[in-house]
């Protein structure tokens, strides 16, 4: 029976344009949605745009349009970039939609009705970053700046507000870490998050004083409106996708996975469950702490001007090589850094002079030798391929996803060196050897068409493309369980063009 994946990513602020760190996390999310279809399970992947909040306000006003107008523009910038990625999530939340907001109030309504003692009104004052959209303690404070955003001015804000009782959770989310060891991952951001429940957790404000773009909270006792706290509105969208509080949202809730950067992990490791268990929802499977994609080792910042023409990036060699090299160069599970030299060199290695040359070779020998048509040859079970089958399940199933492509790429390395060993245009020679012959071609169009499916959740568009070539007849690719005793006689290849054009001709493109 196939099971249920509810995989979601953080959402972006519609401030800006997305810079190489919002499509590391999104591709890398997506490689995980294609790797658990690929197992069988039945996926929903969710992603979207986080639009209220005072940053999204105050940048509209910047640009003199309203934040409305703002919201759209970007929102429909992120997705085109999506789709252009291939980037396969089936869910499009945007907290600006009616039913979001809708369901937001509902959350809030229902931790008023279960437990009222959870929200109360205090006078508050301290320095907000609004890069942040939290309020910062002074060990986060340097030279009178935010250290995540040391380019923007912090507010001092004084303000009557909605507070959440964070603090009436802490035993319930050590016992939760403690019980659910795999709550959390890697394991380095649990131990942060363990170390932040050892100091003691301080109760949240979750509304802002006039806060007008933003979901209404109550109003305070004095009268004053509220704006509902731009991250007591952001976590919920994950819940407020599967259709909450309407008809049959607990067919999707809760979720198996939310993936995140490492600076959001307290809000959805901490903030997030505790609002959950005061509104009596079940907490979501995991949430995995990805790291930075760094340049020259800082991280990617609009506001610091750290950054890379992202399109530029995705034009060199096509959104799949893209897509490949930065999870294959990225940690999933730590930060990695970003530079067109190693761009260059995984991409002419890897792609143009490994996976590109081994089909096109397997391709070309095989229309030379055999019309095209893999000869039939006995199925054994191929234990180099089990092997890799085997690794790179097991990374994936970590969801180390840059092992998972190593142990894919392992199998072009193989076969590249099988060829290079057997060196089947001398067998060719020999008419006698005709059946080892048989046997090379058919290993080698075996070990494509693993490397075609290991590497589909990387690269969907060009393995299809390999797949195709493959002329396997059979509707989709296989399971991985097939791989290594899949029978691939009687498939009818094709040459077709250079699947990854050397670097000089794609860039030249
Ligand atoms: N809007 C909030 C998230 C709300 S989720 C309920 C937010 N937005 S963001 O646009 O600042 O960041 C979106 C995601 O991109 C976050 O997971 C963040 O960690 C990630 N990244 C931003 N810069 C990054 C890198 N340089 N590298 C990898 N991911 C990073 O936070």
């Amino acid at each position: 029976m196939s099971r249920r994946f509810y995989l979601t990513t953080a959402i972006d602020y519609a401030n800006g344009d997305p810079h190489h760190g919002h499509a590391y996390e999104k591709i890398g999310a997506d490689a995980i949605a294609r790797y658990h279809r690929l197992v069988g399970d039945e996926v929903r992947f969710c992603m979207g745009m986080d639009e209220h909040g005072q940053k999204v306000a105050q940048t509209a006003a910047a640009q003199g349009i309203t934040p409305q107008q703002l919201v759209d523009d970007l929102a429909a910038r992120f997705e085109g970039l999506w789709k252009r990625l291939n980037v396969s999530n089936d869910r499009w939340v945007r907290t600006t939609d009616e039913h979001h907001r809708r369901g937001v109030r509902a959350l809030i309504d229902r931790i008023f009705e279960r437990n009222p003692d959870d929200f109360y009104e205090k006078a508050y004052e301290g320095w907000y970053c609004v890069g942040c959209e939290l309020f910062k303690k002074d060990n986060e404070i340097q030279d009178g700046h935010c250290v995540l955003h040391p380019t923007r001015e912090l507010q001092w804000t004084e303000e009557r507000n909605w507070f959440f009782r964070l603090t009436r959770y802490q035993d319930f989310l050590r016992a939760h870490f403690e019980a659910n060891p795999d709550f959390l991952l890697p394991e380095s951001r649990r131990n942060e998050m363990l170390a932040l429940l050892d100091g003691g957790l301080e109760d949240i404000s979750v509304s802002r004083a006039r806060l007008a773009w933003a979901i209404p909270f109550r109003p305070t006792s004095d009268g004053v409106e509220q704006g509902t706290w731009v991250w007591f509105d952001a976590l919920p969208n994950y819940l407020t996708d599967t259709g909450f509080p309407d008809g049959d949202w607990q067919a999707w809730w809760p979720a198996q996975m939310h993936v995140v950067g490492k600076d959001i992990i307290r809000l959805h490791a901490i903030i997030w469950p505790a609002m959950l268990q005061s509104a009596g929802l079940p907490l979501p499977q995991r949430v995995w702490g990805h790291g930075f994609v760094l340049l020259g080792g800082e991280r990617f910042s609009k506001s610091s001007g750290v950054g890379l023409d992202l399109g530029e990036a995705v034009d060199r060699f096509g959104a799949d090589a893209f897509r490949y090299f930065l999870l294959r160069e990225v940690p999933w599970d730590s930060d990695g850094n970003f530079s067109w030299e190693r761009f260059t060199e995984r991409y002419t290695s890897e792609l143009a002079n490994g996976l590109g040359n081994l089909a096109s070779r397997s391709t070309s020998m095989l229309a030379k030798y055999r019309d095209g048509v893999v000869p039939a040859s006995p199925v054994q079970r191929d234990e180099a391929v089990a092997r890799a089958v085997e690794v790179y399940r097991a990374a994936m199933d970590a969801n180390l996803l840059h092992q998972g492509a190593e142990a894919a790429y392992e199998v072009v390395r193989v076969a590249n060196g099988l060829v290079a060993e057997k060196q089947p245009w001398s067998i060719a020679k020999d008419p006698s050897r005709a059946d080892e012959l048989d046997g090379i071609l058919a290993t080698m169009v075996r070990y494509l068409a693993t490397a075609a499916v290991l590497l589909s959740p990387f690269m969907p568009q060009k393995t299809a493309e390999l797949w195709e070539r493959l002329g396997s007849g059979r509707d989709g690719m296989p399971s991985l369980d097939e791989l290594a005793t899949l029978d691939v006689s009687g498939w009818k290849t094709s040459a077709g063009g250079i699947l990854f054009p050397r670097p000089e001709v794609a860039a030249a493109a």
